[in-house]
């Protein structure tokens, strides 16, 4: 009875992370001891392809990788502190995923951040480039849209770009997509599948409701809206403890397992991701592609618009472009 009980629980909790084929995978959280780090290290020491769980911060991975090391699965964990680690940290990683840096408070956009955040995600880049250069390297850290040309840039300068290689994690915004639209609707959010492309802030974040299967079944503009200010909500209901880290850490397990089956052979993994492409004029721009073992296969483009997310695409291109442009010349002037 208690095996029987134990296993539906190991079931439960690995549902959305689990794949059939098992293989040894080695993934680095860096920014693991911070508010999305911590929930998304958890998620990712459930995830049966995880074979060794590496946790960088500058202070308190120790502390989380013994907790998590507690836990009966079967990855080990270990704890990177500081930057004279961080080389350690990433050392022959396959999947790392970045949550380090500062999050907003009310009041600020996501742009705001990124004085604080440029350079954090310049240092990991540098990192991963001399560490671990044929990882598969997702971003979470804000604002996105600015800090995935901004690794780019570096990754390229280091002579181990490969933009099949590189994630922008815009994954919260089809997770949130889909709670909205299922409890809208009254099924299960799980059932519901919806593209959301452009970028990971306001206007550049454009859900393709069209296309929503199934579909909304109430008024489609204040869905947009609250779906472009979702995080903005959670910041306001924070109050200045921050933006959302429990919803983001789910998003950023999610996006790293889809990575993980892709690199373990499983076909048809598709993810919307911001990734550079030639689908727009924007260089960098999340649309839905098929992941595999050598990162992203094929960039399917975009969906079908109607004519309101067609204006939304004209809002937000000139932003996105704008984003870009500031992690390009970044990168230009270190
Ligand atoms: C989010 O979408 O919740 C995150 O990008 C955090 C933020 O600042 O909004």
């Amino acid at each position: 009875m208690f095996k029987q009980v134990s296993k539906q629980l190991a079931f439960q909790a690995t549902r959305n992370f689990s794949t059939s084929k098992q293989s040894n995978f080695k993934v680095t959280v860096c920014g693991a001891n911070g508010g999305i780090g911590q929930p998304l290290s958890l998620l990712l020491k459930l995830n049966p392809l995880v074979t060794q769980l590496n946790l960088y911060d500058i202070v308190g991975t120790p502390g989380v990788a013994a907790d998590l090391s507690h836990i009966d699965t079967s990855s080990t964990t270990q704890g990177f502190k500081g930057p004279e680690e961080l080389g350690a940290a990433l050392k022959g990683a396959d999947v790392v995923v970045v949550s380090a840096g500062v999050p907003r408070k009310p009041g600020m956009d996501r742009d705001d951040l990124f004085n604080m955040n440029a350079g954090i995600v310049r240092d990991i880049a540098d990192a991963v480039s001399k560490n671990c250069p044929k990882a598969l390297l997702a971003i979470i850290t804000n604002p996105v849209n600015t800090v995935v040309p901004i690794a780019a840039e570096v990754l390229k300068k280091n002579g181990t770009y490969d933009p099949k290689r590189l994630f922008g994690i815009t994954t919260l915004d089809v997770v949130r997509s889909r709670a909205f639209i299922g409890h809208g609707n009254n099924v299960d959010p799980q059932s519901v599948e919806i593209p959301v492309i452009g970028g990971h802030s306001g206007v550049t974040i454009i859900p393709v409701l069209s296309q929503s299967q199934p579909k909304y079944s109430k008024e489609i503009e204040p869905l947009t809206k609250r779906i472009q200010d979702a995080g903005t909500e959670v910041v306001k209901a924070k109050a200045g403890a921050g933006s959302a880290t429990l919803s983001m850490a789910y998003a950023g397990a999610r996006l790293a397992n889809s990575l993980l089956r892709g690199l373990n052979g499983e076909r048809n993994v598709i993810e919307c991701s911001y990734v550079e492409s030639t689908v727009t004029e924007a260089r960098f721009f999340s649309t839905p592609v098929v992941l595999g073992k050598n990162g992203l296969e094929e960039n399917l483009g975009l969906p079908k618009l109607n004519d309101y997310e067609k204006k939304l695409l004209v809002e937000a291109l000139p932003e996105l472009q704008k984003n870009i442009k500031k992690g390009v010349d970044f990168v230009a002037k270190s």
